[in-house]
């Protein structure tokens, strides 16, 4: 069996871990961003190369052809990668150009949310100019708004007053920062409660959830520094988080169904891949912060490693429209993932500083992403270098699991020692029940 893996962080680690382990006689092919060594080592076929040309992907996929492929982030979505691959007659997993818009356009996003009438959205506004934005933010209060610049800007592109953003002048200059760069943005109300992400696999009919998983976005302890692409993340056994109600994952799973069903209705085109909803709990309800068209990272790594149906059968049933609830078979087990990243992430991560994991006691949870190798001896290469992930019947167990881990590698790195902590998590769910008790004053 030939696959195409599009991608090499740990998420496309973890893809390519879950599809070698399970599929014996698998030929993995993989087109990577960077020289990841993990998936390289599992590859019939590694090159390093822009997975945002097109041209050079499908020439690839030319020369080594396979039954489907797997894109793993979402910039080769935008450039229209799914929809080459497909027209070459290689089936992919991950939506085509238009529907991608749902992750790569914030306006086309929330304008489809209105548009089809689905709960979920806050107030929003999409402005092309500094025209009118000054009255929206003085209608939505001094700590009530984000600012959000339309397209892909690798997490820099939102910015939130109160945190970010700390008057209404501050405000106006980052509007007109985000228009000097040529783009429209989005000014949308602020939603304060837990966010959580719920990912679901589509084959064009319905969302097959996956667990609910909560992601660390702060760079430190107890949620404080810089934005990252992620510090870590957790999932429950019950494939709900301590702070949510089945109710609460149903609303959010709903919320997914039905902008799958208005994104095909919108483009006559059958949504294939994921569809990630990044969602909040807020006192009134679930709220929708973003979709995305892919998997998360590291929530990847969370799933991935209970998921107990084959994920190989899994894609053939999302391409062939055909999934069904007995391929979605995820073991009823918490996780826990940790990123390890080198000294001076997010803004200034060390580069080429040593890495030694030798002493990792289960390797088969250990995913790499920014690493270089070199002679056998593994190297930083700046961003998120190594995630760690921790299974076991509880969250605080599945922690114990992934810190012990952790604290085998060896090199100018940090992490966060709080991630899936029962400390963290009682505060998870304590500002829940008091957002939740305010509103019933
Ligand atoms: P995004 O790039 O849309 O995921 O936004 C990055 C982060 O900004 C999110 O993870 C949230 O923490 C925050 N954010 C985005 N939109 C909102 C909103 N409407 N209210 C509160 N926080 C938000
Ligand atoms: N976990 C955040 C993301 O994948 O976008």
């Amino acid at each position: 069996m030939n696959v195409l893996l599009v991608g090499s962080g740990a998420r496309e680690h973890a893809i390519a871990k879950i599809l070698c382990a399970q599929t014996s006689a698998m030929q993995l092919n993989c087109f990577a961003a960077t020289h990841n060594p993990g998936i390289k080592k599992l590859a019939a076929n590694f090159l390093v190369g822009n997975i945002n040309n097109v041209h050079e992907v499908v020439e690839f996929a030319r020369q080594h052809p396979v039954e489907f492929a797997i894109i793993g982030p979402e910039a080769p979505l935008e450039h229209g990668l799914a929809d080459a691959l497909w027209r070459l007659g290689v089936p992919v997993i991950g939506p085509k150009q238009k529907l991608a818009q749902i992750e790569t356009s914030k306006s086309f996003a929330r304008d489809l949310m209105k548009k089809y009438q689905i709960p979920g959205a806050p107030r929003y506004q999409v402005f092309q100019d500094i025209k009118g934005v000054e009255e929206f933010l003085r209608d939505l209060g001094e700590e009530g708004y984000v600012i959000k610049a339309n397209g892909l800007m690798g997490g820099k592109g939102v910015k939130v007053a109160g945190e970010h953003l700390h008057s209404f002048d501050e405000a106006l200059d980052f509007c007109r920062q985000v228009q000097a760069s040529n783009q429209i943005f989005v000014i949308e109300e602020k939603l304060i409660g837990q966010e959580f992400s719920l990912m679901g696999f589509c084959d064009g009919k319905q969302v097959f959830i996956m667990p609910c998983v909560q992601d660390h976005k702060r760079a430190f302890q107890g949620d404080r520094g810089p934005n990252t692409g992620g510090m870590g993340s957790y999932s429950d056994a019950n494939h709900l988080l301590p702070f949510l109600s089945a109710q609460d994952v149903e609303a959010a799973r709903q919320i997914n169904q039905q902008v799958m069903l208005a994104l095909q209705n919108e483009f006559d085109e059958k949504y294939i891949g994921i569809l990630y909803g990044s969602f909040i709990a807020t006192r009134n309800g679930i709220a929708v912060i973003e979709f995305n068209a892919r998997f998360g990272d590291p929530e990847a790594m969370n799933v991935l490693s209970i998921l107990e149906s084959n994920f190989a059968d899994l894609c053939r049933a999302m391409i062939n429209n055909s999934l069904t609830t007995n391929l979605v078979r995820f073991a009823p087990m918490a996780t826990v993932c940790k990123y390890v990243v080198p000294e001076g992430y997010p803004d200034n991560g060390l580069k080429n500083a040593a890495l030694d994991i030798s002493a990792v006691k289960n390797p088969s949870q250990l995913y790499l992403a920014s690493v270089n190798e070199q002679e056998g001896q593994l190297f930083t290469a700046g961003s998120r270098a190594v995630a760690v992930v921790g299974v076991a019947k509880t969250i605080t167990e599945a922690e114990v699991l992934a810190e012990a881990e952790v604290m085998r590698i060896r090199g100018r790195v940090f992490h966060r020692e709080d991630i899936g902590t029962s400390a963290l998590i009682q505060q998870r769910i304590e500002q829940m029940r008091m957002l939740r008790a305010g509103s019933e004053l």
